[in-house]
């Protein structure tokens, strides 16, 4: 194992436990948790059918009569519909409410189990055991779970924290290279936002880290997730820091509705994108030096994500249309925008009432339709 982190909740503390082969040694881990040995795992069809079997014979092996239940891959499962059947099927295993289930998969499969778990029989524990690195440095950690709805994503959902994340880092090598680029967009999100050595260090180990080389991705993984434990352990309901992990979200939301939220543009390579357009954003509010976004942008491009809408299926997209999209951000308060920008590399700060004028000229700017 590379090590643990602990998420240092009050009352509540959780361990992320980073390493090769954990998979393997699930059962012993999550034994201890179990009041009776009997869970249900749910997983998505794909990570089912590559390491599935893997999961569910380490938990056996330890006595745990551990349950699969395989729900379709991709995003439309994040829905009232996909969140029905998963509870129905919870209900027909009859677990109780000293259970635990196991989430098993990205972040799709965590955040769907992750709410059943916070409203199943009122609410019962839950283990996460992410397959993606996004899932790995970010949605696996801090109990954020929710569903998505016609009117926008993530828009139904509870805080529920897990009682235990295990990180394989070994189940990364069967990622696609485009799902760990996207994860990758999370993990220099954690240096611009806080970490100005951190996002140093992965300038130099890029190729390292989406190439799965062992020392690096441990090293990555672990430095995201001891900064969002810090994070999440001071503010668990985003009253105020929190609110950083979401740098270059408002931007990347916007443009990702545009795209439909489909293969366009997928969430991280949004989030990549936001990222840069913060950095430069924030140059024109005279609040950060352009070579800082310079830098950022250079380090996202890199990792073969988008920097500019140009790059983007579908562009142009109209300006008011992002903004209109930015004001449905969960951020928004009273309709007045709230971003996430930035003095430099690693000093990132919330911004609310952000004023419009600017903002859409700076759209414009970046190649959206007046
Ligand atoms: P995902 O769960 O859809 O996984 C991406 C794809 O990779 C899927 O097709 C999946 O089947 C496949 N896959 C997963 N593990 C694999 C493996 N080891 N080998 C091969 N294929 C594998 O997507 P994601 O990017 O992990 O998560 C995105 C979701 O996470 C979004 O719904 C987003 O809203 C949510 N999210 C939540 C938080 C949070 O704090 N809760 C934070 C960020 C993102
Ligand atoms: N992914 C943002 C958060 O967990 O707060």
């Amino acid at each position: 194992m590379s090590g643990a982190v602990t998420v240092a909740l009050a009352g509540r503390p959780y361990e992320v436990r980073i390493g090769r082969g954990l998979i393997d040694d699930a059962g012993r881990q999550v034994k201890p948790l179990l009041k009776r040995p009997f869970t249900a795992v749910v997983m998505d069809r794909t990570v089912a059918d590559l390491h599935g079997e893997r999961l569910l014979g380490a938990l056996r092996g330890e006595g745990i009569a551990a349950h699969a239940v395989v729900v379709p891959p991709g995003e439309e499962t994040k829905s009232f519909a996909g969140l029905a059947g998963l509870c129905d099927d919870l209900l027909a295993l009859e677990l109780d409410r000293s259970d635990h289930i196991v989430a098993f998969g990205g972040g799709v499969v965590g955040d769907l189990a992750g709410f059943a778990a916070a409203i199943f029989k009122r609410g019962i524990d839950f283990v996460q055991i992410p397959t993606t690195l996004l899932a790995q440095v970010d949605s696996s950690v801090g109990g954020k779970t929710a569903i998505d709805t016609a009117r926008g994503k993530n828009l139904i959902g509870a805080f529920h924290q897990p009682r235990l994340v295990l990180a394989d880092l070994g189940v990364l090598d069967t990622l696609p290279d485009r799902e760990m680029v996207c994860g990758y967009a999370e993990v220099l999100k954690y240096g611009l936002l806080g970490d100005a050595e951190f996002f140093a260090g992965l300038e130099a180990a890029t190729s390292r880290v989406l190439g799965r080389g062992d020392d690096a991705l441990a090293w990555a993984v672990r430095r995201c997730v001891e900064m969002k434990a810090g994070i999440v352990a001071e503010d668990e309901r985003e009253g105020g820091r929190r609110a950083l992990l979401n740098l270059g979200h408002t931007f990347g939301h916007a443009v990702e509705a545009a795209t439909g939220f489909g293969e366009a543009l997928k969430h991280g390579e949004a989030v990549g994108l936001g990222c840069a357009m913060a950095f430069r954003f924030s140059v024109l509010l005279g609040l950060c030096a352009g070579q800082d976004a310079t830098r950022a942008e250079r380090a996202i491009a890199a990792a073969g994500l988008p920097t500019r809408l140009a790059e983007v299926p579908g562009h142009p997209f109209g300006a008011d249309a992002l903004i209109a999209s930015m004001a449905q951000d969960k951020k928004a308060q009273a309709g007045a925008l709230t971003f996430v920008l930035v003095r430099a590399i690693g000093d990132a700060f919330v911004a609310k009432g952000v004023d419009p004028a600017p903002l859409r000229d700076f759209l414009i700017d970046e190649g959206a339709l007046p």
